[in-house]
């Protein structure tokens, strides 16, 4: 016989915090570059073009002994329905028992595995010393960036939110600036962009843009670069002559090339695929990072699903420790 475990986002959130879930994404990483962790190929489908859709991302850790996939589907008019746009489970497996091992909320695990990539981006490519970070995006994906630099970076004294819209940066800062009295956060519209980058020692894009508006003359040297908004084909943040000219990392190299935003400098041959290094060999030692403090470094996170999955298996193991979770007994 066996039974599923089920974690709903509050269950989730009461056993899941961000310092843990960078521990795991750092270990996805590490599995993934050293070949003990692998991506199925990802299925899309669109039942209406750009308004309903859904996709299915898979993978194994076997490194970690599992594997599984999270489904996720996304309904452009859900708002105007009370219901969110994007919606979705993960399932995860146990690869030697072939057992079910539970099914955890997607939309929870995605916000909190992200904020975790930037942070290991950060930690792991940012100069030490960085104290100052200009973050474009002021959505949900804003909000987990800051809570994962929040740890990432012990000497962070300034955080400039930037948006499109002035009012969703003046939103995220009177909302999230008592949770993090260490730091300072200030809002700016877009015309602002340019001037708050004169002082950025980290720049964080994570909006929903096609157009590139981070130019490669407003890059100081020695800043490093989270692109974390550009996770599919035709979405772009970051001039390509900025990120050619860059030091860049990858999550997956196979993937940035087609769906980050290396996909553009990688199209038109302006940066090949054996000057970028996956985070992972970094992480294991086998690659170098940053090596200088003057150089431009860009780490490249489309997002991967073994990132949800050890996510996913992090919060089951703790539910089921602390009692917790929602018990189905599937079979006898
Ligand atoms: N790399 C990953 O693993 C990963 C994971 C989750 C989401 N994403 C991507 O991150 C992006 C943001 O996701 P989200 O959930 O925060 O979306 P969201 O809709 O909650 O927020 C996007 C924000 O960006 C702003 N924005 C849109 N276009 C802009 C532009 N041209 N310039 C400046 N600001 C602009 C919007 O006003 C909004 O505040 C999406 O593209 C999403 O697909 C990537």
């Amino acid at each position: 016989m066996y039974s599923l475990r089920i974690l709903d986002t509050r269950q989730f959130n009461s056993v899941i915090e961000m310092p843990d879930v960078i521990t795991s994404v750092e270990e996805a990483y590490k599995l993934y570059s050293s070949g003990q962790a692998g991506l199925f190929p990802i299925i899309l489908h669109e039942f209406e073009t750009g308004k309903n859709d859904t996709d299915i991302k898979s993978g194994h850790l076997t490194g970690a002994g599992i594997y599984g996939l999270k489904l996720l589907g996304y309904n452009r008019d859900n708002p105007q329905r009370g219901l969110p746009a994007l919606a979705g489970l993960i399932t995860l497996m146990d690869i030697e028992t072939q057992q079910p091992l539970g099914i955890v909320d997607a939309s929870a695990v995605t916000y909190m595995r992200t904020g975790a990539a930037g942070a290991v981006g950060a930690k792991t490519l940012a100069r030490k010393n960085s104290k100052n970070v200009v973050l474009v995006g002021a959505g949900v994906q804003g909000r987990a960036q800051l809570e994962g630099l929040s740890y990432a970076l012990p000497n962070l004294e300034e955080i400039h939110i930037v948006d499109v819209m002035q009012e969703a940066a003046d939103k995220m800062v009177s909302e999230k600036q008592p949770a993090y009295p260490r730091i300072k956060l200030f809002g700016h519209g877009f015309s602002e962009l340019q001037a708050v980058m004169k002082h950025a020692d980290v720049i964080v894009t994570c909006t929903t843009a096609r157009e590139f508006f981070i130019q490669k003359d407003w890059v100081r040297p020695g800043t490093h670069i989270n692109a974390i908004g550009v996770d599919m084909p035709g979405k772009q943040e970051s001039e390509p002559s900025l990120v050619a000219s860059s030091k860049v990392f990858a999550d997956s190299i196979a993937q940035v090339v087609i769906k980050g935003e290396c996909q553009w400098a990688s199209g038109d041959k302006t940066l090949l695929q054996e000057n970028i290094t996956e985070i992972g060999d970094v992480l294991n030692g086998t690659k170098e990072g940053r090596t200088d403090d003057d150089e431009i470094t860009l780490f490249d996170s489309t997002g991967m699903a073994l990132q949800d999955l050890i996510t996913a298996k992090l919060a089951l193991d703790k539910a089921k420790a602390q009692n917790i979770d929602t018990i189905v007994r599937m079979a006898d």
